[in-house]
């Protein structure tokens, strides 16, 4: 209860701070757009619905098959997400919410 109490102070205090509207709301997390870091390497942020980083995947392999996420057949897009430290893997739907970013990473997923 005091957990789930001073969090919630935080996500208010941090949405009035920034001004920042909350993104996938009811859902954990959101999975923004692939962010080009060169020709070969690509990262994936997952934000919470404050937008903070609370993973990311940066890889120049298929971002499918190296463990973080799953995906659709094409047109592709991310279905499921694996917290890779405890195995906790989370169901991905198309952003329902359309046109959420974090910064300016379009939200892809929530
Ligand atoms: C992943 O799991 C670790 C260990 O339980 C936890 O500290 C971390 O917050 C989790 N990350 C996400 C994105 O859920
Ligand atoms: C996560 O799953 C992998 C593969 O099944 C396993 O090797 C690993 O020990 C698991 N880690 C945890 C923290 O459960
Ligand atoms: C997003 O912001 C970063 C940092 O401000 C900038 O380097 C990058 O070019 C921007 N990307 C787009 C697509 O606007």
């Amino acid at each position: 209860m005091r957990a789930q109490a001073s969090t919630v102070s935080l996500i208010s205090a941090a949405t009035f701070a920034t001004g920042v509207a909350a993104i996938c709301s009811s859902f954990s997390y959101g999975v923004g757009n692939v962010i080009s870091l060169s020709d070969t390497l690509n990262k994936w942020n997952v934000y919470n619905e404050n937008c903070d980083v609370v993973d990311s995947l940066t890889t120049s392999d298929n971002p499918c098959t190296v463990g973080m996420f799953g995906c659709t057949p094409a047109p592709i897009t991310f279905d499921k997400f694996t917290n890779i430290t405890n195995n906790a893997s989370y169901i991905c739907v198309s952003e329902p919410y359309s046109g959420e970013v974090c910064g300016n990473n379009t939200i892809s997923v929530c």
